[in-house]
């Protein structure tokens, strides 16, 4: 069973998502807890599978390595197989990112390398583009730039708002991250050898 420590900011809809997989008993993985950079909204998920949670804001902290620092000893206390950061909107200090990956992983909403960073829907908006995506990615020192794990386009349709178009990029993310798990359990997926390529 692949334990799972998932990272948010906002909603957790891709949360929901995993927790709703892993209520399956047929589903390899489990999340054993949740975290945050603050009271995020997608804590009532987790608060509804009884699954404990962390919020460590960065404000708190004299710099983002002390943050950092307490951000990954919260984490290491449940010894997670895999972290997902899943809309976590901050970027991890290097000694974060050395500690966790390859087994650290994140959603986006673009086909990657494609409009990387925090506003990946508005920017294939503004580029006009006809489709853009939702990547699953290792999490290295770039922003966005890791192995990609797996991705799948979405059409940008006529008359698209920023948030009609993530509403529909949303779903797809939700299929590739369960899918992703469920891979990185069963051995299909990788990690490692993804991030040595
Ligand atoms: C998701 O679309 C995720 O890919 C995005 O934030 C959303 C969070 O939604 N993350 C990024 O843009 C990271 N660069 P959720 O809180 O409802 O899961």
């Amino acid at each position: 069973m692949l334990s799972l420590v998932v990272l948010i900011s906002g909603g957790g809809s891709n949360l929901r998502a995993l927790l709703e997989a892993c209520d399956d008993a047929e589903y390899p993985a489990r999340v054993v807890a949740v975290g945050a950079d603050r009271d995020a909204e997608g804590f009532e998920h987790a608060e509804r599978y009884g699954i404990p949670t962390f919020s460590v804001a960065l404000s708190s902290y004299p710099d983002r390595e002390t943050w950092g620092d307490e951000l990954l000893r919260q984490i290491e206390q449940w010894h997670p197989d895999l972290v997902v950061l899943s809309g976590f909107m901050k970027l991890l200090p290097p000694r974060v990112i050395a500690a966790l990956s390859p087994t650290l992983i994140n959603t986006h909403p673009a086909y990657l390398p494609e409009f990387p960073g925090a506003h990946g829907v508005r920017d294939a908006l503004a580029a006009g583009v006809a489709q853009t995506g939702a990547s699953i990615i290792v999490v290295d020192n770039g922003v966005d730039a890791g192995p990609i794990v797996a991705q799948r386009r979405v059409p940008v349709l006529p008359g698209d708002t920023e948030a009609s178009l993530h509403e529909r990029i949303k779903p797809v993310e939700r299929e590739l991250l369960v899918r992703t798990v469920l891979d990185v359990a069963n051995g299909a997926i990788d990690l490692a050898a993804l991030a040595r390529d």
